[in-house]
């Protein structure tokens, strides 16, 4: 019988019945490679006469304790990574060049040194010199990590085999290089096999592996998605250039809640962890102006409040812009239309820009009403009470919907000061003292409650 052959395209995945030059699926060169078949296992018509062994099978309960964790005494990281630094693991950092990764990658490797594990920092980026400068500019000089600056992959696992360290850091994934893969460093092919060889190193040899990645213009790391899937823990480094927040955002954690954000502040000696972020973010803001509304969100378990502010202006040309910063384009489309055709507030021939203020970047559902309000009070020149947050889920059918932790939100609210919510109706009333709660159950009503009939 004539022997099954098939060939995949390594940069798309299509498979064929038999090799080219050219993928005709994607259009790229030289990636269709044969697949061979697994020999091993009982008889099966692609597995030969060659056996595996058998795999140890076990019970889903344990003895074993949970994976030892070092914390690195700062707060804000220990709490994205679940709890501190989980030995022989993972993980991924992503952001924008010049976000300021090396920076945080080295201060927390200094408190990792410092509370007891061996460190080592690799860069492939920087000179040792280079890297020496910022540690003395940061203040760090005095704790004990050792610094590298290489790229070829075969001596570092080399050197990481012999030294032995509990953490290795390297920066960055796309410099280093695998002399057993034939393509330039950086290329799909070389990050993921680095990404492979570390992943699989650190987990033999109980170590934790932190690998920088930078971000491709269109937001992902660069470079395969599978070293996203590879990798236990994958965080990002996000916030605005201009502005002096960072926040690191864990986007999945195998060993803790994904979602859960730590705020940093860029100053002149490194970064500063933020422990109060609602009221640096909200600290900005300055009298009640039109347009400008206070969200009480939740960024991963913890409250934070924002300003979310809007801006509507007759538009010059026939096609209105509709231009957003730290918020999703396509969810401030449907708020528009929500707003038009349940509400008869129209936005034709009006150009709208919305800011999330302070850099920050908000995914929640809960942020619909804030952006309503903040839409509603730019376009009427009417300002909402200074004293005031908002938070629920708009429907299509513009119905608001209750969201997830409304006393945790209200809470903070009245913390920072605020005396009243304007907020979904609930199934169950939520009070919180010193803090007036008005409750609407559709957008329409919403809108003429706190702006007046129109
Ligand atoms: P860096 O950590 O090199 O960014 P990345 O590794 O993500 O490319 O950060 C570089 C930026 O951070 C640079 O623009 C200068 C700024 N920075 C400070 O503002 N203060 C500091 O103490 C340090 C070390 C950097
Ligand atoms: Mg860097």
């Amino acid at each position: 019988m004539a022997k099954d052959l098939s060939f995949t395209c390594n940069d798309c995945g299509a498979v064929h019945s038999k090799w080219s030059g050219r993928c005709d699926a994607c259009g790229a060169w030289n990636s269709i490679t044969e697949d061979k078949a697994l020999s091993s296992g009982p008889a099966s018509k692609t597995l030969g006469a060659k056996r595996g062994a058998t795999v140890h099978l076990t019970d889903l309960a344990t003895q074993d304790a949970e994976p030892p964790r070092t914390m690195s005494g700062v707060g804000e990281l220990d709490r994205v990574l679940g709890g501190g630094l989980v030995a022989a693991s993972a993980l991924l950092v992503g952001g924008d060049p010049g976000i300021g990764k090396s920076t945080l990658l080295l201060q927390a490797a200094a408190r990792f040194g410092r509370n007891g594990l061996k460190v080592i920092y690799v860069s492939g980026e920087e000179s040792t010199a280079q890297v020496q400068m910022r540690a003395r500019r940061l203040g760090l000089t005095e704790s004990p990590v050792k610094l590298a600056a290489e790229t070829n992959l075969r001596n570092i696992l080399t050197t990481l085999e012999a030294e032995k360290p509990d953490l290795a850091i390297i920066d960055s994934i796309q410099t280093m290089w695998a002399d057993n893969v034939e393509s330039a460093p950086g290329s799909v092919s070389q990050v993921r096999a680095c990404a492979h060889e570390l992943t699989s190193f650190a987990k033999k040899r109980n170590m934790a592996v932190v690998m920088v990645g930078h971000v491709t213009k269109e937001g992902a790391i660069a470079g395969p998605r599978v070293v996203e899937h590879m990798v236990d823990t994958v965080l990002y480094f996000e916030g605005e250039r201009g502005h002096q927040f960072r926040i690191l955002r864990a986007v999945k954690n195998r060993f803790g809640p994904a979602d859960e954000i730590g705020v940093f502040e860029m100053t002149g000696r490194g970064l500063a962890e933020v422990k109060n972020p609602s009221a640096l973010f909200l600290s900005e803001r300055g009298t009640p102006a039109p347009g400008s509304v206070v969200f009480a969100g939740i960024e991963g378990t913890r409250p934070m409040l924002c300003e979310i502010q809007a801006l509507v202006a007759p538009s010059p040309t026939a096609q209105p812009r509709r231009s957003v910063v730290g918020w999703d384009g396509g969810r401030l489309a449907m708020i528009l239309a929500v707003l038009e055709s349940r509400c008869g507030v129209a936005f034709a021939g009006l150009d709208v820009y919305l800011n999330v203020a302070g850099g920050l970047r908000i995914n929640e559902p809960a942020a619909d009403l804030a952006v309503a309000a903040a839409l509603v009070s730019a376009r009427e020149d009417a300002a909402l009470p200074s004293d005031c947050v908002v938070f629920g889920e708009i429907s299509l059918s513009g119905a608001l919907r209750p969201v997830v932790q409304t006393e945790n939100r209200l809470k903070e609210a009245q913390k920072l000061g605020f005396t009243a919510a304007l907020v979904p109706q609930q199934p169950k009333r939520v009070a919180v003292p010193g803090l007036t709660t008005r409750d609407m159950s559709d957008l329409a009503g919403f809108v003429t409650e706190v702006f007046g009939a129109r």
